[in-house]
């Protein structure tokens, strides 16, 4: 062989071995945190502004003795409200409600659990207390010492610098977006300095098409519609509305259709089965923001449901897609890593309804097994068109396999 070739042929595989290296230790840096769809308890929907030491410490309690912790739930977020003043220096100091986050941080890790934090690139967090902007390394450091695990970093009060940025630019939206592109960026630059393995989870209601982006600012999670509440209308509008963007997750990276109202009391045990059904589904993040102090057998039923977690969890991490939409029904399916295919029926009618999937459509010309997740039945080998019988604002979840 000609020298020049031999010398490039070693060129070649040598920074063929080096980019492998290097694939090699990316893929390191993002393996614990987010191969699969992250799961935890957060407190804001059911604490809120109230939320105390105490209560988490509880809520974490929780989280062991009902067996959560073990079947994956292991962040355990303080959303908004823990942050107290800002000291001479800047750093920030959590207020009379979280008398010590460094031990609370300890406790947390003490039962194998994760600590979760919450703050803003703004100069105030929707809460009205102290925002990020400004501070960013600090902040970031401070959560490092503390033994952050995660951060959710939502956009409150940037909203209005993107706001003045909008004026100043009427002919150009995207320089607001950029705006707050960059602002998310100098957050998750700051995170990775400190050398901590910190989660960083996106919360801007979807603004800016942040799937398109949120990879390239360090973020592993990000929200994708406005706030959640506790009502099977909201849930399900947010819920059925996320049909394009499954090509955007994937292991490291996942669409965050925002937190579980689970065991919150609004919604009737077979729609919040629904809710469960759904986040499953779309491979979302899975945060309860229910009291665990009282959870009913029904809610901890739902909220841990091996076979439904391991779909939310399948490691190929497939976000479900909408196969058909007929009226008030719709048919979504996920595909799973064994081979197998999850499929979800939903209606949104105030009445039962009998909805038709054609197996062929879903790769199982002929025929599949069908396994009903939630009553925990093997249906039998079906071949054409199977008919699930689904009740009002009902679901059915199945798994389906050669
Ligand atoms: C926003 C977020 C919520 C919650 C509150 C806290 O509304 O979307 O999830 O964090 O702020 O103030």
């Amino acid at each position: 062989m000609h020298t020049a070739m031999r010398l490039r042929n070693v060129i070649v595989s040598l920074s063929s071995a080096a980019a492998a290296l290097l694939l090699s230790f990316s893929l390191v840096a993002q393996i614990p945190l987010a191969q699969t769809p992250p799961m935890g308890w957060n407190s804001w929907n059911h604490f809120a502004d109230k939320v105390t030491d105490a209560d988490v410490r509880a809520s974490a309690d929780q989280m062991v003795s009902t067996g959560m912790r073990d079947a994956g739930y292991v962040y355990v977020n303080v959303d908004d409200t823990w942050q107290g003043e800002r000291d001479s220096s800047g750093v920030i100091h959590s207020n009379g409600r979280f008398p010590n986050m460094k031990a609370l941080g300890d406790y947390l890790h003490s039962k194998g659990l994760k600590f979760g934090i919450y703050s803003s690139p703004g100069m105030k967090t929707c809460g009205g207390y102290a925002g990020s902007f400004g501070h960013e390394a600090q902040d970031a450091k401070t959560y490092a010492e503390w033994g952050v695990d995660f951060l959710k970093y939502d956009l409150c009060s940037f909203a209005d610098q993107m706001a003045a940025e909008r004026k100043a630019h009427p002919d150009d939206p995207q320089v607001a977006t950029q705006l707050m592109i960059t602002a998310y960026r100098k957050m998750g630059e700051a995170l990775r300095s400190t050398g901590r393995p910190i989660f960083y989870s996106l919360c801007q209601y979807g603004l800016g098409e942040p799937w398109k982006w949120g990879p390239s600012v360090g973020a592993q999670m990000w929200r994708t519609t406005d706030d959640i509440n506790d009502t099977w209308a909201r849930m399900a509008l947010i819920g059925l509305s996320q049909a394009d963007l499954a090509p955007y997750a994937g292991p490291g990276h996942w669409n965050d259709p925002d937190m579980l109202e689970v065991g919150n009391g609004g919604m009737k045990p077979e729609e919040y089965q629904g809710h469960m059904t759904l986040w499953a589904l779309l491979a979302a993040p899975l945060l309860a923001g229910n009291d665990l102090t009282k959870m009913s057998e029904s809610d901890k039923a739902i909220l841990l449901n091996r076979e439904v977690i391991a779909i939310d969890q399948d490691k190929l991490g497939k976000q479900a897609t909408r196969l058909y939409q007929q009226g008030d029904m719709s048919v979504w399916s996920k595909p799973l890593s064994n081979g197998s295919v999850a499929v979800g029926l939903f209606t949104s009618s105030w009445q039962s309804r009998d909805i038709p999937i054609d197996l062929a459509l879903l790769g199982f010309a002929h025929g599949a097994q069908v396994r009903d997740v939630w009553k925990g039945q093997e249906l039998g080998t079906k071949a054409g068109n199977f008919v699930g019988h689904v009740p009002s604002h009902g679901t059915m979840l199945l798994v389906l396999s050669r």
